[in-house]
């Protein structure tokens, strides 16, 4: 039996992810047979009026071949209910009690899909009405926190209400496919691991481009920016999974321990190391794929005027044994030429060429990991052209997950919702990992905010400022669209 609770049940995260990915498991049999699915906000509806939006946004965010039937869609509808909760009001708290069943087990799983700032107020109501125990789970969506004092300080205040062990913070790039297979990549394969450190790799690039705006969130993006939406959390895990030393085991304290050790090896930038290692954008008006788009000032709920960054590229080094001198480049931006997400592992150069001028300017050898638009792992060597004489170019070992495995694949929410009601803490932050990211992440906001002249424009459709190929030029390196082979 399992009664999932959706805080934030009439929001957009919900509408657009959540709603979705518990259809989708209730579509592929991975809910219990006495599932019950409550959405709770601040808005009065009736159990019906609540269906009718869960039905409408799985119309408009599930693909039809993917949707179902009208009999399934009617028998998820007759699962769900709707409770209206405001944080401040016991007695919603009380109706709500009295609608779940078996209130404080296990079985119940919280999930917040609301600003950082009522997860406090939530969970002490939850808790002075009996309704999270020591065994009810508890979802957190991010940004947790705006800082590190304030994640800091929520979660020390959740910590009087729930052990570390019943809070999930969710992370969706850890439910990626792509995100898992980079463990099995490094640790179930023996001939990268003598390859993984400082000796044989040039630079590690780890790079998530989106074609998308701020969407209907301009408001909260510009509360928000790219630094704390995207980097303070998905790059540095991508980052730190790429990273870490081999775990003891696969349990998920073995996995987080070596997770963590990464982010708080990552060197911290000085108020002078900043302007030279980081470069933050925001886009103008241009166009992605051939269509039009406006600039970041004119989207609505952006201020005229706002010096928001939608884009940021970051040269993070990591002070360890492993990696010391190795710069791993992070890049994200809104209304970026492509969408896609890739890890690129560049390999040193080869010592000496023995075939002198006929080896054209080749890239050194790289492992490219996407993660998305296609889950591949491509290794890039060079080999002769066929033909006389000896002439090199650059061909990859490609692995394309969809040819591999026909498998269904489950999207990232779906996996994380699934993992939460089973109690599988793996692809969620720990409260540590949660901190150190923070702690890297404050100096680059500190220094931000004294330099208003820093931030650069971009024209949307684009790869981002000039300089954030500056960035890697100055160390010899390129983004992968960038080079050209003479
Ligand atoms: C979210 C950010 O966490 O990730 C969004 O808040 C961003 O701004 C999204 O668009 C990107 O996720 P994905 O899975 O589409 O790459």
């Amino acid at each position: 039996m399992t009664t999932f609770v959706l805080f934030g049940g009439t929001g957009d995260l919900a509408k657009r992810k959540i709603i979705p990915a518990l259809y989708s498991a209730f579509l592929n049999g991975r809910l219990d047979s006495k599932f019950a699915f409550f959405g709770a906000a601040r808005e009065a509806l009736s159990d019906d009026e609540f269906r009718e939006r869960v039905a409408a946004s799985i119309s408009s965010h599930v693909q039809p071949d993917s949707s179902g039937s009208k009999e399934q869609l009617n028998a998820l509808l007759a699962l769900t209910f709707y409770s209206k909760i405001d944080a401040r009001i016991d007695a919603d708290f009380v109706e709500l009690k009295k609608k779940i069943p078996d209130p404080g087990s296990n079985s119940t799983l919280f999930y917040l899909a609301t600003g950082p700032d009522i997860f406090v107020p939530v969970v002490q109501k939850l808790s002075e009405h009996e309704l999270v125990g020591h065994q009810a789970r508890v979802v957190l969506e991010k940004p947790l926190g705006r800082d590190a004092q304030s994640a800091r300080d929520i979660n020390q205040a959740l910590r009087s209400y729930l052990k570390e062990n019943q809070i999930y913070r969710i992370d969706h790039y850890l439910g990626k496919e792509m995100v898992q297979n980079l463990l099995a990549l490094r640790f179930a394969n023996l001939f990268l691991e003598p390859l993984w450190n400082r000796k044989w790799i040039h630079d590690v690039q780890i790079s998530i481009s989106e074609q998308v705006g701020v969407e209907s969130r301009g408001e909260f993006f510009d509360r928000t920016g790219t630094l704390r939406d995207m980097v303070q959390n998905h790059l540095l895990q991508l980052l730190s999974i790429v990273a870490m030393e081999p775990p003891v085991n696969a349990a998920p304290d073995s996995i987080r321990d070596e997770k963590v050790k990464v982010l708080r090896a990552l060197h911290k930038f000085t108020p002078e190391e900043v302007p030279k290692k980081t470069v933050r954008g925001q886009y103008r008006a241009g166009a992605v794929n051939g269509e039009p788009v406006i600039g970041y000032q004119n989207e609505p709920g952006v201020p005229a005027h706002s010096r928001n960054e939608t884009f940021v590229a970051i040269r993070a080094e990591i002070d360890n044994w492993r990696w010391a001198g190795v710069p791993f480049y992070l890049r994200t931006g809104k209304r970026m030429a492509s969408r896609s997400a890739e890890i690129t592992v560049n390999f040193k150069p080869i010592p000496y060429s023995i075939f002198g001028a006929s080896q054209r300017n080749l890239r050194s050898n790289r492992l490219v990991i996407s993660l998305q638009p296609e889950e591949s792992v491509e290794l890039f060597l060079k080999a002769k052209e066929p033909g006389e004489g000896i002439r090199l170019s650059d061909v990859a070992l490609n692995l394309d997950f969809a040819e591999v495995s026909t498998s269904r694949r489950v999207e990232a929410y779906e996996r994380l919702l699934l993992d939460a009601m089973r109690g599988d803490l793996t692809l969620f932050v720990r409260d540590d990992e949660l901190g150190a990211a923070w702690d890297w992440v404050d100096p680059i906001m500190t220094a931000w905010q004294n330099d208003a002249e820093g931030l650069k424009s971009y024209i949307a459709g684009s790869w981002g400022p000039a300089a954030s190929s500056y960035l890697l030029a100055q160390n010899g390196s390129s983004w992968g669209e960038e080079f050209v082979e003479s």
